[in-house]
Parts: structure tokens; sequence; C-alpha cells
């Protein structure tokens, strides 16, 4: 089993994530943690519940985090994923609360946990990276329970939020310079799942409506329908739940090493992660423009059909 914490802003294709994790055999669930991103906190923490309890795992552990970014207020997309977050579905939600300590904490405690015992945690940040930089600069020791960080954030190409800028790090530009420089000097490796391969695990509508049967499937059914819905399209990428599927079945993801820096100023370009494309295959070290330390693995390309199998054998 691979241990694994997500961190979310739950979200529609934060949905199809948590399915996803909570449901793998070979996934070890340890905890998961919320966030304020694409809805307010409170709405993160009672989705994601709701979700966990779809997939019939309601023994993970649940902490609500930051509910603003560092620096700035929290722009929710209520066109991305309806007001709730959960796209105002016809779906019980949770009446569950989450645990009483901070998300950080709660990210402490297991990554302490996982030193001692050996079994090294992924952690999967999908959302605004404000807990992981409050937990990386807080508690550097955790850097021993850390296997490795694959975040869903970024883009080497085009933005959403902006032309330039990804949704996740857009909203909180900090936290996300301060967790990959962090997780950089903690010697704990990262993998960016960004807007280049993001939309390119597509579920159809046809394929969708074949799932049906438990609580865990009709929901991951009427996540896609109202994506495609929102896209106005035959079907829809699972979004944040390629990122699982990366650390699943590693090998569906072709990735490159590149320098990343995010942009923290510019007039029209603040948010964006600028991925130095340049070849660096003779010597990464020797990038004229600083340390290398910043060298992340970009996903440049994913086997869309396989990762698509994977949710649906998952999920169903
Ligand atoms: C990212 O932002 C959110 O809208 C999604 O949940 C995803 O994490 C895509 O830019
Ligand atoms: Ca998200």
């Amino acid at each position: 089993m691979k241990p694994v914490i997500l961190d979310v802003d739950t979200g529609l294709d934060d949905a199809c994530a948590l399915l996803l994790a909570a449901r793998h055999p070979e996934l070890d669930l340890k905890a998961v943690t919320c966030v304020g991103g694409n809805v307010g906190l409170d709405d993160v923490v009672v989705n994601t519940l709701t979700v966990l309890e779809a997939a019939g795992r309601s023994d993970v552990p649940v902490a609500a985090g930051a509910a603003v970014p560092l620096l700035q207020p929290v722009r929710a997309a209520p066109h991305v994923h309806g007001a709730d977050g959960l796209g105002n579905l016809d779906w019980p939600r949770s009446t569950r609360t989450a645990g009483a300590g901070h998300a950080v904490d709660l990210l402490r405690d297991v990554l302490r946990a996982a030193a001692a015992s050996g079994e090294l945690v992924t952690l999967i940040p999908l959302a605004p990276m404000t807990n992981i930089a409050l937990l990386l600069r807080t508690y550097p020791d955790v850097a021993a329970g850390l296997r490795e960080i694959v975040f869903m954030g970024g883009a080497a190409g085009i933005g959403n939020a902006t032309a330039s800028a990804e949704f996740n790090i857009w909203t909180d530009p900090e936290a996300a310079a301060i967790a990959l420089n962090a997780a950089a000097e903690l010697g704990v490796p990262v993998t960016m799942y960004g807007l280049d391969v993001f939309y390119d695990v597509e579920i159809s509508l046809d394929q969708a409506r074949s799932l049906g049967g438990s609580p865990s499937a009709e929901l991951a059914r009427k996540l896609i329908e109202k994506r495609s819905e929102l896209y106005q399209s035959d079907g829809a990428s699972i979004g944040d739940g390629g990122a699982v599927c990366a650390v699943i079945e590693p090998a569906g993801l072709t990735t490159q090493s590149f320098p990343l820096r995010v942009e923290l100023s510019g007039t029209w370009s603040r948010g964006r992660t600028i991925v130095d494309t340049r070849d660096w295959s003779a010597d990464l070290s020797s990038d004229p423009h600083g340390p290398s330390s910043t060298v992340v693995q970009v996903a440049t390309a994913v086997d869309g059909a396989r990762y698509a199998d994977l949710w649906l054998s998952t999920v169903k």
C-alpha cells in the first residue's frame, strides 16, 4: 500500500480525486486536509466529508486549514464548480464535522508518524498551497516523513485563471513559492501535474452514464455530468483526479526536469509558474538566473485513456 494525503479545495474535480484515492486498493489514504479555494473553507469541508461518505470512507481523518491565502482574499470559482463547490448537486450533504485540530497539525502528526515508521507518505496538494507552505515552514522536520509531493497546479503553457496563471497558484502565489522552495531545500522530490495535462484524462458522458449501483458510482456519474454541463461538452476531464492516477500508475505520466519559479509580481503574470524549458540536459545547476533549487518534474504528457480506465474501474 502507498500512503497518501490529499490537500483539497473540493471542488467537482477534487471530488473525482477523492473518490479515486479513497477507493483504490493500493492507496492508504491517511488524511485529507482542506483549504479555501474553489469555494470558502466551510463548503470545502462539507464537500470533502460528503465525498468520503459516498466512498464509504468516513474513517479517514479530515481537518480544516487555512481559510484564506497568505496575502490576498480567496476568489472562489462558482462558474467552474457551482456556488457550493459541488455543482449544487442533488446529493445529501454530510452532517459530520471535521476533526477539531488545524490541517497543519494533522499533516504534522501523520508525517511524523510516517517518519518514525519508515512508511513515507506521498503528499498530493490539489488546491492553493497555503496549508503546505505553513506546514513546511513551521515543521520542516516533517520532510523526513515525505516520499514526494505530487501537486496539481501551474502550467508550462497557458493559464486558466488568467492567460498566464493557473487557478491554484494564482490564488496563493506566495504559498506556492514558499512550499516549492521549502520542498527543494528539504530535499523532497516534487512533480507538477499542471494544466499541460490537466484536461487530458477525459470521461465521456456515455462512460459516465454506465456508472451506477453504489453511492460512489452514482456520485462519480453526477460529477462528470455536472462538469460536462458546466463546460458544455459531451464529457469532462477528471482534473485533479489525474494527479492521483499519476501516483497510482506513474508509468502513465511523462515528465521532464525543469527549473521552476513562481511569478510573484508582474502586471499580467502574477501567479504564473515559469517553467524554464530550455535544454538543461547538460547541467541543471548551470542555470545563470539562480540556483537550480526549484527543479521539479514537470508533467508534459499523460496517457489519458489509461487513467480514464483506472478512474472508471476504481470509482464504480
Ligand atoms: C485547479 O483549480 C481548481 O478549479 C480545480 O479544482 C483544480 O485544482 C485547476 O486550475
Ligand atoms: Ca482543486
